[in-house]
């Protein structure tokens, strides 16, 4: 029994192949420059209505970008600057952003 756990429990891992990849997150963040508006470390936004992302869940990154890719489709969001810094990424970009974006030090916080 316990051997079919396993089995199971390692062919489930073997299915999320194109699991979020955090180096090509690194390389995607530099090729497109996305720390010129949201700064350094990507906790230091060059303005301060700029999100910070450093730290952010990961899903929860992904998941805004591909809103911003869906523009005015449903459940998108409307935003002229990243609507355009969004076009280029496929799904798996977003996630391997996300996921990188994510592994970063954060200085976000929940109240306790
Ligand atoms: C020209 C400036 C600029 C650049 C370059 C830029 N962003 Fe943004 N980003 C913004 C602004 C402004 C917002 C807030 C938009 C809004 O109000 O919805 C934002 C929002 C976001 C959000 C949503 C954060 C949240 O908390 O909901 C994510 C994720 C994000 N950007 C990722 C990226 C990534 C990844 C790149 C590079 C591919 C990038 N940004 C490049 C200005 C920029």
């Amino acid at each position: 029994m316990k051997k079919l756990i396993f089995a199971l429990v390692a062919g489930a891992f073997c299915v999320t192949a194109s699991a979020a990849d955090v180096a090509k997150g690194e390389a995607l963040v530099k090729k497109y420059n996305c720390a010129a508006c949201h700064g350094a470390d990507y906790n230091k936004p060059i303005d301060p209505t700029y999100p910070k992302l450093a730290g952010q869940h990961a899903d929860y990154l992904a998941h805004a970008l591909r809103a911003y890719k869906r523009g005015a489709g449903a459940n998108g969001r409307v935003n002229p600057i990243m609507a355009g810094q969004v076009q280029p990424l496929s799904n798996q970009d977003m996630a391997d952003i996300g996921a990188y974006l994510a592994s970063l030090p954060t200085q976000l916080v929940t109240s306790k």
